[in-house]
């Protein structure tokens, strides 16, 4: 166990449950959360599970226990619900590395070409975009794009190099990374396989070239989970976000999970941007209404086409 679990107290659980019935409101949660977030939320995910289930639910109040870019797409999928976010400064270092003006210069100087963009980016540059993809549907979007057009992949240059390999499309990379997925390190991985030689490797398509070559398994949060706990070894080494790790342990209590070090050999790689959300913010978010998400109309409306391109496609 790479955290220890903390227990959120029977009242403070109450409060949050009576002021979530009282509000009509529901608790999304990703899971890079710490583990008392993902135990109170009433739906886990990755990104495209979590939009959807923004999308299908009936509740008027979403609390988001994720990052700025998460609940922002909420908000633009559900223009008539209340997105909350109980800690406004969680944002993405790898949103953060694609400034929308900068960005409208690339495709600028790169014409004819598709422009496709991984959720983790914001509205503005969403509204640059002609489609969305996220870690679980990055290549049905790839595909979706006829095979002779050229393609502006945004902005996470590891992901983007992993499909160029894999699929041998022509494709022009912005170059940002995830300040958590490239702290990982090739050398202290080797150690550890020398270490576990049966454990399977399971990576996020974020890490770098270093450790994807090697990796038995890469996909969203959500398939690195499924392949933990659905696969046949008994040993699994993780290269990313430590939190999926509380649902392995739920899901599959008699294998063991261990997190790939860091540079700095640290086994717990932990998000500073999702981590900033507590029981006492979720509580304080259904209480005052506030911190919430709100967007301009005209931006809102450009940023949803490419998301709904993507939607349609499942
Ligand atoms: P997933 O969509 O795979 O959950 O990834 C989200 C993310 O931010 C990865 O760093
Ligand atoms: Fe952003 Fe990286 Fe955190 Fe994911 S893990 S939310 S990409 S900073």
């Amino acid at each position: 166990m790479t955290e220890k679990a903390v227990l959120t107290s029977a009242p403070l659980l109450d409060e949050i449950q009576r002021l979530k019935e009282d509000r009509n409101a529901v608790i999304l949660a990703h899971y890079y959360q710490d583990p008392e977030i993902q135990d109170l939320a009433d739906y886990l995910g990755d990104s495209l599970q979590l939009a959807q289930v923004a999308t299908k639910t009936d509740a008027e109040v979403i609390v988001f226990c994720g990052v700025h870019f998460m609940a922002e797409t909420a908000k633009i999928l559900n223009p008539e619900k209340k997105v909350l976010l109980p800690d406004l400064s969680a944002g993405c270092s790898l949103a953060e590395s694609c400034p929308a003006d900068k960005f409208e210069s690339f495709i600028q100087r790169h014409p004819g070409h598709a422009v496709v963009s991984y959720i983790n980016t914001t509205a503005a540059v969403k509204a640059l975009s002609d489609i969305i993809c996220t870690s679980s549907n990055m290549e049905r979007v790839l595909a979706s794009i006829p095979e002779d057009q050229p393609v502006i992949f945004a902005p996470d240059s590891n992901m983007g190099h992993y499909l160029k390999k894999r699929t041998g499309r022509r494709m022009e990379i912005w170059p940002g990374t995830c300040t958590v997925h490239v702290a990982f390190s090739a050398q202290l991985l080797q150690m550890l396989r020398t270490k576990y030689p049966d454990a399977l490797l399971l990576a996020h398509p974020e890490c770098d070239e270093t450790i994807l070559s090697q990796a038995d398994h890469v996909g969203s949060t959500t398939a690195i989970i499924k392949a933990a706990v659905e696969g046949r070894a008994q040993q699994y080494l993780i290269a990313t976000e430590a939190g999926v790790i509380h649902q392995m342990e739920q899901l599959a209590p008699g294998k063991e999970f261990i997190p790939v070090p860091t540079i700095d050999d640290c086994p717990c790689s932990l998000c500073p941007y999702m981590r900033v959300h507590t029981p006492e913010k979720v509580l304080q978010v259904l209480r005052d209404l506030s911190p919430e998400i709100t967007l301009e109309e005209e931006l809102r409306l450009k940023a949803l086409r490419p998301l709904e391109r993507m939607m349609a496609l499942g």
